[in-house]
């Protein structure tokens, strides 16, 4: 059982941004990918989930020994890869609630009773400690940084992947959304699954400690450790690395 990342090269258009990167993730692990803005994590995330905007023009992508480089995201959901949903679609009318209930129904391949699952949303935001008004907000771009987090982090804790892959950078979260996204994190960990966090700033990585930190940088990896690296990086930036 394991996510391997297969020497994956990756194209945005005609620009070549992923350059052989190579990762396994087993169940039970965090991984933490540090790298400067630019380095391509974003993109590799992406990569990952299937986003058509990405090509890999080499090497191979497998999920518990199944070939999912070219398949299609909802595919790859089924086959336990966690999807975040950074920018949800602006669906006017369709609440968090009911949002979550279809893909969650999508996912089990079972129409999820409103009132059953209703309380399964409510007892997963009481245990992260979110506003129980939330679940009954509209989908929709006006979506704060941390109003975004708090929704994949209960989409995460619903959905119950096998495999998470979690785009911190950019978000500019306040310290109440990182503490929530931190605590969704760490509920989630377990040695059935596994976590591949990846992160500009050390911030989140003092929530969340990580088994292995690998630093990317011109689209690969270049160097990778324990937790301690991460200390490194908050000390000494990225320079000694570029
Ligand atoms: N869809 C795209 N089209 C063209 N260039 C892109 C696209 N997505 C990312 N890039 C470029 O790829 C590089 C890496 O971006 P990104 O993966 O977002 O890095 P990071 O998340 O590490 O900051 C940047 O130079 C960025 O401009
Ligand atoms: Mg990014």
């Amino acid at each position: 059982m394991s996510l391997q990342i297969k020497n994956i090269h990756v194209s945005a258009g005609d620009k070549p941004i992923v350059h052989g990167f190579n990762l396994k993730v087993k169940p039970g692990e965090v991984h933490a990918i540090m790298g400067p803005n630019g380095s391509g994590k974003s993109t590799l995330a992406n990569t990952l989930m299937g986003h058509p905007k990405y090509k890999i023009t080499n090497g191979k992508i497998e999920l518990n020994k199944l070939d999912i480089t070219n398949i299609s995201p909802d595919k790859r959901a089924k086959a336990g890869l966690f999807l975040s949903m950074q920018y949800p679609p602006e669906i006017p009318g369709v609440s968090i609630s009911s949002f979550l209930r279809l893909s969650a129904g999508a996912l089990r391949g079972k129409t999820e009773n409103p009132i059953t699952f209703h309380k399964e949303l409510n007892e997963r935001m009481k245990e992260l400690g979110i506003d129980p008004s939330f679940a009954g907000r509209h989908i929709n771009l006006g979506f704060s940084g941390g109003e975004r987090k708090r929704l994949e982090i209960l989409q995460l804790l619903i959905l119950n992947p096998t495999y998470a892959i979690l785009d911190e950078t950019d978000s500019g979260l306040d310290v109440d959304a990182l503490k929530i996204v931190a605590k969704g994190i760490n509920t989630f960990r377990s040695p059935q699954h596994g976590i591949l966090l990846i992160t500009h700033y050390n911030r989140i990585l003092e929530y969340v400690v990580p088994d292995f930190v690998h630093i990317m940088v011109g689209g690969k990896i270049v160097n990778s450790g324990k937790k301690e690296l991460a200390e490194e990086i908050e000390n000494a930036g990225y320079q000694q690395f570029i």
